[in-house]
């Protein structure tokens, strides 16, 4: 689909027709009229984003919280929660950077106490040992990753999530890679709090992002900084929160951006996120296994706990970050995620840096296919020569880009 075979939607997936159209008409009605009479014009769509998102991550329209990415929306979460000294924070291997270097700043400045979960044979959150520390003591939050940056392993949110609620924790889970690829469900996985961002397989616009608030941990949780969109401002000292998930918004914001947010939830609500999981669920597991049987190639993701829509691996003798560059040159694109973007996952598997590929429901056979051949030939290549490598790569460079550079080849995954 497009100018080049698409296989990073865990990066950002390619939008709609119509989510596109929905971002340009609202800069075209605000370059018109003015962004403050634009939005009055289209209020009832943006109020009904909240409905919207509420249907696809499991929430009601006031626990949903509109923010600028995920990391935001994390940083917003962890913060209300003010962790300090000797708080334990129990966290799943599947943590994504942002997340991790906050959750290591708290620890180093506030002696929050961050407790790295260890991982079962299968490579998810080993759920006995989860429970053990639950017994140990008290906790203050339990971080699961429900799937992470660095693989397609998909974590047990739900039984960790009852291991939380047995032991009255507050259950936080980034749903940053699932959201839109899996069936998600904030309130029937006990997610008391839940992240997600737009751009990824909710197939929305850059600079979206969700926060789910759940109705139980609201009245506790209050942002460390009140802005006018979710607060009032009621006396010289005095100030009350709004009794929504909204008081941990920010008042300006792109309408036209969350417009386009709320054409993809609306689009991938219609289609059903059951069977678009479905479809991409088996469309993975089918390249995963021709990658697999490729000589020199070897599957990265965890064995038995793989099945989302992304799919990692490494080629015998070649870089991730040249692998994803030699791909692109075939107008290929995926992404090389090295072990600083998720170091407590790939560090323990002595992995430098993995290849993503991600799929999603635009993804047709020919791109499945294209990556296929490609990583065939590359894995061919990596034991020749380097000098014939490089030939091998210039002779195929006047695809869809023309050149590595201009396909942001290499390029490190988020
Ligand atoms: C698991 C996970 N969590 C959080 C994030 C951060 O999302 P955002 O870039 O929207 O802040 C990412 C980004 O790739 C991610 O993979």
């Amino acid at each position: 689909m497009g100018d080049a075979h698409h296989l990073n939607a865990a990066g950002a997936a390619l939008p709609s027709a119509r989510t596109l159209a929905a971002v340009t008409e609202q800069l075209q009605l605000e370059a018109r009229i003015g962004g403050y009479e634009a939005a009055h014009a289209v209020r009832p769509r943006l109020d009904g984003l909240y409905a919207l998102a509420g249907n696809v991550l499991g929430a009601a329209a006031d626990e949903i919280a509109l923010t600028e990415s995920a990391t935001v929306a994390w940083q917003r979460a962890v913060d209300a929660l003010r962790l300090g000294r000797g708080d334990r924070v129990l966290v799943s291997r599947s943590g994504y950077v942002s997340c991790a270097l906050h959750l290591l700043t708290l620890e180093r400045e506030r002696g929050v106490v961050v407790e790295l979960l260890p991982c079962g044979e299968d490579g998810a959150l080993d759920l006995d040992a989860l429970a053990a520390s639950l017994e140990a003591g008290p906790a203050a939050l339990l971080v699961v990753t429900h799937v992470p940056t660095s693989s397609g392993l998909i974590e047990p949110v739900a039984a960790a999530g009852e291991l939380a609620r047995l032991h009255g924790v507050p259950y936080l889970v980034d749903a940053t890679q699932s959201a839109g690829q899996l069936p998600l469900d904030a309130a029937a996985i006990g997610a008391d709090l839940l992240v997600a961002t737009g751009r990824k397989f909710l197939r929305g616009p850059r600079g979206t992002g969700v926060l789910v608030v759940r109705r139980g941990l609201l009245e506790r949780l209050a942002p460390t900084a009140p802005d006018v969109r979710g607060a009032e401002w009621t006396g010289e000292r005095d100030w009350t929160l709004v009794d929504a998930a909204r008081r941990f918004e920010t008042w300006e914001g792109s309408h036209a951006l969350r417009l386009g947010l709320g054409v993809a939830l609306a689009e991938l609500d219609g289609l059903g996120v059951a069977s678009v999981s479905e479809h991409l669920g088996a469309a993975s597991d089918r390249l995963r296994g021709e990658l697999s049987a490729l000589p020199g190639v070897r599957i990265a993701d965890p064995a038995g706990a793989a099945g989302s829509a992304i799919v990692t691996f490494t080629v015998d003798g070649m870089p991730a970050r040249d692998v994803a560059a030699q791909l692109a040159v075939r107008a290929v694109h995926v992404v090389s995620v090295p072990a600083s973007h998720g170091r407590w996952d790939l560090e323990p598997r002595a992995l430098p840096a993995v290849v993503r590929a991600s799929i999603h429901v635009y993804s047709d056979d020919g791109d499945l296919n294209a990556l296929r051949d490609g990583v065939a030939a590359l894995a061919r290549l990596s034991v020749a020569p380097r000098a014939e490598l490089a030939g091998a790569a210039s002779g195929n460079g006047a695809s869809a880009n023309g050149s590595a550079a201009g396909a942001g080849a290499g390029a490190a995954g988020a």
